[in-house]
């Protein structure tokens, strides 16, 4: 059987930062589209992960396929200024590296980070996707992500603007 495990990082150890790295490279080649159009040189992508780390606000999720780590999600948390919006958090940089797709790795990674959402209390989170992400929109409107906005010019790609969708799912009826 395949071995998936999905967990919260808060520390790299072993090959972690170096498989995290490849997966983004591979997820980015893929036109997955977290920000990035082409891969950044590997020392700012070690940069960046290190950096995710350190910041109070941002949980860093990964999945795990045979071991190896495939793909991440990060829940971002509002910041202490924000009280009126202390209620909500949102997901960024959701993605499964191309070989590890199928796998169930995303489903899991997304069950795993709306609990730790709600047992931290949070009512509600929000994300958003480019409309070209067809795997991902799926699989947000079957875990029951209501679409709520759309935005004509979310990404401009080889200078083409590309809509995005705007999604929140609701985890409790009070914040904790
Ligand atoms: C969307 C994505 C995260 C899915 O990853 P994954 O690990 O392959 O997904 P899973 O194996 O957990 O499958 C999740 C569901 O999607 C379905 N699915 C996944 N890939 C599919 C495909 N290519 N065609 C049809 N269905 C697919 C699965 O059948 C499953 O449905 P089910 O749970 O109802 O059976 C992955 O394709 C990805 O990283 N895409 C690019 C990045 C991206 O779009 N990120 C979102 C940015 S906000």
């Amino acid at each position: 059987m395949t071995d998936i495990g999905v967990e919260k990082l808060t520390a790299f150890q072993g090959n972690d930062l170096q498989e995290l790295c490849e997966a983004t490279e591979e997820a980015i080649r893929d036109g997955s589209g977290f920000g990035w159009l082409t891969p950044p040189p590997r020392e700012v992508l070690e940069a960046h992960w290190s950096g995710v780390l350190l910041v109070p606000q941002r949980h860093l999720f990964i999945a795990r396929l045979e071991g190896t780590v495939a793909g991440s999600v990060q829940l971002v948390t509002p910041p202490a200024n924000n009280e009126a919006g202390a209620h909500k958090a949102r997901l960024e940089t959701f993605f499964i590296a191309p070989w590890a797709r199928g796998h169930g790795l995303a489903r899991a990674l997304l069950a795993r980070v709306e609990d730790h959402a709600r047992k931290m209390g949070f009512m509600s989170l929000d994300l958003d996707v480019r409309a070209t992400q067809k795997d991902a929109i799926r699989l947000y409107e079957r875990s029951g992500y209501t679409r709520w906005g759309i935005r004509p010019d979310y990404a401009l790609v080889g200078g083409e603007l590309i809509e995005g969708y705007f999604y929140s799912k609701k985890l409790r009826e009070k914040q904790a």
